[in-house]
């Protein structure tokens, strides 16, 4: 009998160029297979739409027990967190973030959410030009959100680049992820001592992860790594995705006069965001079994599986012209969430957020403007900007 060889490609998808833009790579990789062996890398790439959605909705298959990075360093270090677990444990640490982060719990802070970021539009507007990350998409979760987790005011601002960290420290062997590595340690070190000096304000979010280690539920490295899940998760994906949707406005115009003439497409408009410009671009997974995806591409069992949310929501398989912004299209299907058993525990506070600014950028900005020339945040794992200056008029 004899196999197939895999399909197999020497792009580099870490590299500056390809993490500045990586749409042309992904269409490639896509138009190749199902799957394909990135042989820089040693690993699978998994990115159309279908696979993706089949391999999140089976952690059975493609599981995440091994962690869900890219180095056996990042692995070992976070193997307590959620993202890293498989269920039933995953289940179970799961319940403490989505009993705190549901649609009914979130209601009564929906309306410091709208009324912060109306109160930051207008000071922005008075002042005409600003930066869309450091002035507007950093403000509420640095603000709003770390009060909501109860989180010590001593120390906040080095959390946005510690965060930054912990995603590039995920990434495979390469000089950016090596260069993470102290700020990821110093993040570690950071939320060990709010663990054991039992820093945190009672009732807030992340003391609900407190007491369950007080109780015994779990171990203090699972605690360690839930609360990463708030500071980590909370940050710079809302970040990017809010100054990502600035960046897209900015460049279709016509666009933003669709929202601002019926902005009860905020939501709608949002999904678009996420779709088009995933704020988490790559995760992976790790095989359990042979896997045979069709057109005789077989992944095989043990194999670490790079799967792309930004690729599979870029899928002209699944979505029409898949390249265009459209506030009206409403992909509510998207992956830039994620799918299954791991999908984001905290889309809904994710989404008040975002909508929150674009609903109070809706109702005072008549049109966005690019003052200046956008800078990449380069990270193995999410996209989004260091800074965009823009003007609203
Ligand atoms: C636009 C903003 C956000 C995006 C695009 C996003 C995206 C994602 C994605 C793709 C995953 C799936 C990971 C996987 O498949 O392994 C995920 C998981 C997660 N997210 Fe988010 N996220 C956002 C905001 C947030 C916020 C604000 C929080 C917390 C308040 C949060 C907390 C989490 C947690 C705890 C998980 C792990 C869930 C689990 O493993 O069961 N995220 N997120």
């Amino acid at each position: 009998m004899t196999t197939a060889a895999p399909l197999t490609s020497d792009l580099d998808l870490f590299s500056d160029q390809a993490l500045a833009d990586p749409y042309p790579q992904y269409r490639a990789l896509r138009d190749l297979g199902p799957a394909v062996r990135l042989s820089r890398h040693g690993l699978w790439f998994v990115s159309r739409y279908e696979q993706v959605r089949s391999a999140l909705a089976d952690w059975e298959t493609f599981s995440s027990a091994q962690g869900i990075g890219l180095n056996d360093g990042f692995n070992d270090a976070w193997g307590s967190a959620l993202i890293n677990l498989d269920p039933p444990a995953q289940t179970e640490q799961r319940k403490l973030f989505t009993d705190r982060l549901s649609p009914r719990a979130l209601r009564p802070v929906a309306e410091d959410i709208d009324r912060r970021a109306d109160e930051l539009v207008a000071e922005l507007v008075s002042r005409g030009s600003f930066d869309a990350v450091t002035d507007l998409a950093q403000d509420l979760p640095v603000h709003v959100i770390m009060d909501l987790i109860g989180w010590p005011e001593q120390g906040r601002d080095q959390l946005l680049d510690m965060a930054a960290g912990w995603f590039n420290s995920s990434g495979p062997a390469c000089p950016r992820t090596a260069a993470s590595v102290p700020k990821v340690e110093a993040l570690m070190g950071y939320l060990a001592e709010v663990v054991a000096k039992e820093n945190l304000v009672p009732g807030g979010f992340g003391w609900t992860m407190l007491e369950a280690h007080k109780r015994g539920e779990i171990p203090v490295e699972g605690a360690i790594g839930l609360l990463a899940g708030y500071v980590v998760a909370a940050f710079d994906t809302t970040i990017s995705a809010i100054s990502s949707g600035v960046w897209l406005f900015a460049r279709h115009p016509e666009q933003w006069e669709l929202l601002r003439s019926d902005p009860s497409l905020v939501p709608a408009a949002f999904n678009e965001i996420v779709r088009i410009e995933s704020p988490i671009q790559v995760f992976s997974r790790v095989t359990t079994r042979d896997v045979d995806l069709g057109e005789g591409v077989t992944i095989p069992s043990g194999a670490r599986v790079l799967h792309s949310y930004g690729a599979a929501n870029r899928d002209e398989r699944h979505f029409p012209g898949p390249d265009r912004f459209d506030v009206r299209r409403n992909p509510v299907d998207h992956l830039g969430f994620g799918y299954g058993n791991h999908a984001c525990a905290g889309q809904g506070l994710a989404r008040l957020e975002a909508h929150a600014v674009f609903k109070a950028l809706a109702a005072r900005v008549e049109r966005i403007e690019l003052a200046g020339e956008p800078v990449r945040a380069l990270n193995n794992i999410t996209r989004g900007f260091r800074s965009l200056p823009v003007r609203v008029l």
